[in-house]
């Protein structure tokens, strides 16, 4: 079967310590931008997982004092119930535990190594054990010390397997440069230039011996050597998508590949997924057309620094959901920083986001627009004949509304998006603010004006519902809910027009959407 799905995948996380706000707004983004492209009309098959093997994953499992098998079990449950309270609607789960993955990623050594891609060697040099790869004299620091990134740096002499990267790089070179389309934002692309160029010559060690490293995937020629863990993660992408599937379970490879877009962190562009995964691809014999996008998101600091155990700053999600709830913290995490760039996290900005843009712009609109509908016309909406310019005014810009929109959404700049539809939720409340109902009800000879400005306010409501719903998706019900506003069955973004609710639309009960949150934090303007 043709292409005929957009495939989205996230970096799948490692199981070594549980999820926090980092991971969870990389899965979040990815979750966006799969709603909006469902919304679109389009079939979406959204992958994400966890990254189970590899040094670190045995270490940590070794202090606690438990095997890997029983650490990786525990912390996939977290990152699954953390999904399941933001409420990501995934479509495939990743696992590189899974026996579907183990098979595809021995039968690509196997191919690579039968066709002369992989080679044995010894090794005599330096090991970051913390990042779990091989590191040169250029990383070393004047005084001879090394960056704190790379941790501990052992000296180690070793025979292992290499993946005969050197060959592929100029490849990769030029392809870029033809295809500079494959890597967004473009600012990243000139990064990974420079590093396509620094690895020249260079192969990668795709093999660790069993001596230090049991817990990964056997080398399928020769069982005194597991698989580097990025060899083995990196082909989630394609082994969850059925690549090389014979079970028949999986989607049917062809269908989806190549992705739409591996939404994946700033520092894993380079080297793994911008050097290592486009060769790999390329070696398996994948043409320059089914060469993957890399969507490369920034990070969410605190003041300005990372956040890392050893900082104490560590933010935990569930946490911020028990006071802003799933769409508070996805609207926070969407709202607050724009795609590619970094953000700086805090809670005062979480809350004060959450009461002015969700309960009083978005929240009040609503209630005080149904209360209105309520009162002053029994609860259903009036035909009209009244026009003028602050109608046409707001109709114009409701009906602009899709162009910015998608404008930005298709290039996954979400925050973007928001703001275009905030600028409506903003018109609509000054509007509101201009024709003064409460002050029109006095006189019935406004009726006609009156059920026209309430009109306006309710199919407002309903066209923001649609565009808000990828980013809030309970909100966007629960408003429709309210406003007894149905999506009927297939709707697409194609079918948004003026005129959706209909003369006499009975619209609901007014419910707070976001209750105000009334803390010593929130009562501050960062
Ligand atoms: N396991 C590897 C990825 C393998 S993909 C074949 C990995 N795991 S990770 O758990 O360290 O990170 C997973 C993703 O979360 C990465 O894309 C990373 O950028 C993202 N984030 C982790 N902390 C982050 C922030 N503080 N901010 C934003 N995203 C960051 O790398």
């Amino acid at each position: 079967m043709p292409k005929d799905t957009y495939y989205i995948t996230t970096a799948i996380d490692y199981t070594n310590a549980p999820p926090h706000i980092g991971h969870a707004y990389e899965k979040v983004l990815a979750d966006c931008i799969a709603r909006y492209q469902r919304l679109g009309g389009k079939k979406v098959y959204f992958l994400t997982g966890v990254d189970q093997h590899g040094q670190k994953v045995q270490q940590t499992a070794a202090t606690a004092g438990i095997n890997p098998a029983t650490h990786v079990a525990k912390i996939t449950k977290k990152f699954k119930a953390l999904w399941e309270a933001l409420n990501l609607d995934y479509d495939g789960w990743a696992e590189t535990t899974d026996d579907v993955h183990k098979r595809v990623v021995k039968a690509i050594l196997r191919k690579l190594h039968d066709d002369g891609q992989i080679h044995k060697a010894t090794y005599s040099g330096f090991y970051s054990v913390k990042e779990e790869q091989y590191i040169t004299e250029k990383e070393r620091n004047e005084d001879g010390t090394w960056e704190a990134k790379w941790g501990e740096v052992v000296e180690l002499e070793e025979e292992n397997y290499y993946f005969k990267l050197s060959e592929h790089l100029p490849w990769l070179l030029e392809f870029l440069k033809t295809n500079p389309d494959r890597v967004y934002p473009d600012f990243r692309l000139s990064q990974l230039v420079n590093a396509v160029e620094a690895a020249a010559g260079s192969d990668l060690c795709i093999s660790r011996p069993k001596e230090r490293l049991t817990w990964g995937i056997e080398i399928p020629f020769d069982s005194d050597f597991v698989t580097y863990v990025w060899f083995d993660a990196l082909t989630n992408y394609i082994s969850f998508a059925g690549y090389l599937d014979e079970s028949g379970e999986l989607p049917d490879f062809e269908s989806l590949w190549p992705c739409d877009a591996h939404v994946i962190g700033k520092e894993i562009l380079v080297p793994a997924h911008g050097v290592y995964w486009l060769c790999m691809l390329h070696a398996l014999g994948f043409p320059d057309e089914h060469i993957p996008r890399l969507l490369v998101h920034g990070w969410w600091n605190i003041k300005g620094e990372k956040m890392s155990k050893t900082f104490g700053n560590i933010v935990d999600p569930h946490e911020l959901m028990e006071k802003v709830g799933a769409d508070g913290l996805r609207y926070y995490l969407m709202s607050d920083i724009s795609t590619g760039q970094d953000s700086d996290f805090s809670d005062e900005r979480l809350l004060f986001r959450f009461n002015q843009d969700l309960a009083n712009d978005l929240g009040n609109l609503l209630n005080r627009t149904l209360n209105m509908i309520k009162r002053y016309q029994g609860g259903a909406l009036s035909g009209f004949t009244h026009e003028d310019e602050l109608n046409s005014n707001l109709r114009s810009q409701v009906e602009a509304l899709p162009d910015k929109y998608m404008k930005e959404m298709e290039y996954f700049q979400v925050s973007k998006a928001l703001a275009a539809v905030w600028e409506i939720i903003s018109a609509c409340n000054a509007y509101v603010d201009q024709c003064a109902p409460w002050a029109l009800a006095k006189d019935e000879a406004n009726a006609d004006r009156l059920a026209s400005v309430l009109y306006h306010l309710a199919e407002t409501l309903a066209h923001i519902s649609i565009y808000i719903s990828p980013v809030i998706p309970n909100a966007a019900e629960k408003i429709r809910h309210q406003l007894r506003f149905e999506l009927k069955e297939g709707f697409t973004l194609e079918n948004v027009t003026w005129g959706m609710l209909s003369t006499g639309h009975e619209t609901g009960k007014a419910k707070p959407l976001f209750p105000r949150l009334e803390t010593d934090e929130s009562k501050k303007n960062p």
